[in-house]
């Protein structure tokens, strides 16, 4: 016991006052890394060969999480493994409800459970109503299709795989890629692209209440525009650039590693009473609404 006024033993990764009304942390580095601690957790992240997921994938690597990449390019996993050796990679396409099992029921049989997935691959194809090909009456119904399956069946593909193994161990966390463009309209994104993200927010609210009975957590992260592959990379164009930089009042498009922040945040039990909640990492875009212009 101690009396009052008496000071009182500092334990590892608490605050010791340093002198009379300052205080100031024991040791800052284990205070991070005991709050985000990722180490051996084994995360799945989907589209994990570029991109956004490519990073959120490489800060849970460093961070000394056992990494699963899966992803439907060949080539951009070879890119990946060579770059980050300590990740695993799986060659899948998430529109296909069978492989996607089959994924997950891997990893759970090489690290004897699954404890993060990020839903996270994704694709943008065609053009919104601020041009002639995408108005509501004139946009491509195959283009519709495909971005169907991946942005939306390929969740929940994912979100019902990995729901299985974490039900069963009473723990988990599943945190899919939405986008701003899921929870507003956007004359510069198709329809099947808005559509298909605001599916994924209600999917995430929906699974969230249902899985919390299990302690299992799911949540969304909504980008604004990055600069990654989406789309065939055509957002690296100058004048694509400029006009996804003008709808965000940070004034320029983000890096993919400014996602690393949120992925660790949510794979980590930093969030552990976080759940069924949609997590913007946008500078500000959700802010402003971009005018719609003239008829195309
Ligand atoms: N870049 C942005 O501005 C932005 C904004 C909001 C949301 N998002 C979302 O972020 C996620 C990641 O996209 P990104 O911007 O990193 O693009 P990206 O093209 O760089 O990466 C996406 C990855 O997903 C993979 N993929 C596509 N379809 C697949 C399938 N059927 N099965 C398995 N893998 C598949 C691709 O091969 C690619 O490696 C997507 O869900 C995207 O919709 C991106």
């Amino acid at each position: 016991m101690t009396a009052p006024g008496e000071s009182v033993p500092a334990a590892p990764g608490d605050s010791v006052p340093a002198e009379r009304g300052e205080w100031s942390p024991a040791d800052p580095a284990a205070v991070l890394a005991g709050v985000f601690d990722v180490r051996d957790r084994v995360v799945l992240v989907t589209g994990g060969a570029s991109g956004l997921g490519l990073a959120m994938a490489r800060v849970l690597a460093e961070c000394g999480a056992r990494v699963v990449i899966a992803d439907r390019n060949a080539d951009r996993l070879d890119e990946a493994a060579a770059d980050l050796p300590s990740v695993e990679r799986a060659l899948v396409d998430v529109a296909d409800p069978a492989a996607v099992d089959e994924l997950v029921d891997g990893v759970v049989d090489r690290h004897g459970r699954l404890d993060v997935a990020f839903a996270n691959a994704g694709i943008g194809a065609g053009r919104g109503p601020g041009d002639a090909t995408g108005l509501v009456d004139t946009f491509d119904l195959e283009l519709w299709r495909q971005v169907l399956d991946v942005n939306l069946n390929g969740v929940v593909h994912t979100v019902r795989a990995a729901a299985r193994p974490m039900k069963r161990q009473r723990s988990g966390s599943i945190i899919v890629t939405a986008s701003t463009a899921g929870l507003r309209q956007d004359p510069y994104v198709a329809y099947s692209y808005v559509v298909a993200k605001a599916g994924v927010v209600n999917l995430v609210h929906q699974a969230a209440l249902d899985l919390a009975r299990w302690q299992v957590r799911v949540n969304a992260i909504a980008p604004g525009p990055f600069r990654t592959n989406l789309g065939g990379g055509g957002s690296r164009r100058p004048e694509a650039d400029a006009r996804w930089a003008a709808a965000v009042p940070l004034g320029r498009m983000g890096d993919p590693a400014e996602i690393r922040g949120l992925a660790l945040l949510l794979a980590s039990d930093a969030s552990s009473f976080m759940t069924g909640a949609v997590y913007p990492v946008d500078g500000g875009q959700l802010l402003q609404s971009p005018p719609l212009g003239p008829l195309p």
